[in-house]
C-alpha cells in the first residue's frame, strides 16, 4: 500500500498491447499491430477520467487491461501501489470492476438477475446468504429496478434497464474503481441522459472513481472530471475536463471539438471509416496525426512527440510538437 496521502489508485507506465505477430508453422512472419503504446496515466482518487477517441484507436483494448481481462504485452499497471499482474484476477476484481457497451449480451442469458448480482458477492467478497440478501435489496434499490425483477432473465429487459442491472453487477463487488467501456452508447439519447444522471449519484453515493471511455465528446464532456483523448493507440493529451475544452492544444483534440459542434451534424465525431486513422499494420514515423495535421512540421515526421506539460500548467499535458498556442484562444 502506498502512503495516505498519496491519491493515485491507478498508475499505469509504458503499457503497450500489440496483436499478432510471431511466425507460422511454416515461418511467415505474422502481421503485428499495436492496439495501445507505450501509454502512461494516473487516476486520482474521486476523479472522472474521461477518455475519448475514434472508433479503432485502442479505448477498449485500454479498458480490458485496466481491469485485468487482459494482459500487457509490456508496461505496468499498479493499482494502490501493488502490480496487477502479481495481484490476481480476484484481487483486482474486489477493487476495479467494469461495465462494457452492450448491457444485454454481457449478461449470462441463462442466470436469473438474482444469480447474476449475487455471483460476485460470494466469490469476490465471500458473503454468506443473510449478508448477500440484505445487499441485493440496497443494490436493486439503488440502481433504480423492482425487487420482482431479481426472478427474471436478461433478455426480459430493455437496454436501459439491462445497463442498469450491468451497473449493479459491477458495484455488487463494492469496488473502488469503475472503468465504464461506452456505457451508454447502444442506448436511446433519452436513455442516456438517465443513466448518465444514474452513474453520478452512485459515484457520490459511494465515494466511486471512474474511468468513463466514450468515443462521444459530447458525454464525456458532460461528465468528466478530467479528459484524455486518445489517438491511434497513445494518449495526446491529458487536461481537466474545463481546461482541455476551454483551450485544447491537441490539432486532433481541435479537430474532435470543431466536428462535435457543427450544427446539424450528429455530435459524436465519425470515424469516417478506415481512412481516417493510420493502418495500424503499417504506422507513420513518427507523429501518427501528421498525415492529417496542418500543423504539422518537418520533425513530426521523424520523432514521436512525448506527453509533456507544454506550457505554464502543469496539469495540461499534450502530446505535440507545434501545440496550439495559448494565446490562439485568448
Ligand atoms: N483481439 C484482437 N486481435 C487483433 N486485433 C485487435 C484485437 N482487439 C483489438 N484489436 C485491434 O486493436 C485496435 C484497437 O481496438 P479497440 O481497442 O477495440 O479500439 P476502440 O475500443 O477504441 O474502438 C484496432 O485496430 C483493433 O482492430
Ligand atoms: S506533433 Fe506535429 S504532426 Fe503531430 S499533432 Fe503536433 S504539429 Fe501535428
Ligand atoms: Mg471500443
Amino acid at each position: 500500500m502506498t502512503a495516505v496521502s498519496d491519491a493515485r489508485l491507478l498508475e499505469v507506465r509504458d503499457l503497450s498491447r500489440r496483436f499478432g505477430g510471431g511466425r507460422t508453422l511454416f515461418g511467415v512472419k505474422k502481421p503485428q499491430l499495436t492496439a495501445v503504446g507505450a501509454l502512461s496515466l494516473d487516476l486520482q482518487k474521486g476523479e472522472t477520467l474521461g477518455i475519448v477517441g475514434e472508433s479503432g484507436c485502442g479505448k477498449s483494448t485500454l479498458a480490458r487491461l485496466l481491469v485485468g481481462l487482459d494482459r500487457p504485452s509490456a508496461g505496468t499497471i499498479r493499482l494502490d501501489g501493488e502490480d496487477l499482474a502479481a495481484a490476481g484476477r480476484r484481487a483486482v476484481a474486489a477493487k476495479v470492476q467494469y461495465v462494457f457497451q452492450d448491457p444485454v449480451s454481457s449478461l449470462n442469458p441463462r442466470h436469473t438477475i438474482r444469480a447474476i448480482l449475487e455471483a460476485p458477492m460470494r466469490h469476490l467478497l465471500g458473503l454468506g446468504k443473510a449478508e448477500r440478501a440484505r445487499r441485493l435489496d440496497q443494490l436493486i434499490e439503488d440502481v433504480n429496478l423492482r425487487p420482482e425483477f431479481l426472478e427474471r432473465y436478461p433478455h426480459e429487459f430493455s437496454g436501459g434497464q439491462a445497463q442498469r442491472i450491468g451497473i449493479a453487477r459491477a458495484l455488487a463487488a463494492d469496488p473502488d474503481v469503475v472503468v465504464l467501456d461506452e456505457p451508454v452508447s447502444a442506448l436511446d439519447v433519452s436513455v442516456q441522459a438517465q443513466v448518465l444522471n444514474l452513474l453520478e449519484r452512485l459515484k457520490r453515493e459511494r465515494g466511486l472513481t471512474y474511468v468513463f471511455i466514450s468515443h462521444d465528446l459530447a458525454v464525456v464532456e458532460s461528465v468528466s472530471t478530467r479528459v484524455a483523448v486518445m489517438y491511434f493507440g497513445a494518449l495526446v493529451e491529458t487536461a481537466p475536463a474545463r481546461a482541455i475544452f476551454a483551450a485544447p492544444r491537441h490539432p486532433y483534440t481541435r479537430l474532435l471539438i470543431d466536428s462535435a459542434q457543427i450544427p446539424g451534424r450528429q455530435r459524436a465525431p465519425k470515424s469516417g471509416g478506415s481512412g481516417e486513422l493510420p493502418d495500424p499494420y503499417n504506422p507513420p514515423p513518427g507523429c501518427a496525426f501528421a498525415p492529417r495535421c496542418s500543423r504539422a512540421e518537418e520533425i513530426c515526421g521523424e520523432a514521436m512527440p512525448g506527453l509533456e506539460a507544454r506550457s505554464g500548467d502543469s496539469q495540461h499535458h499534450v502530446a505535440c510538437f507545434n501545440p496550439i498556442p495559448l494565446a490562439a484562444h485568448s
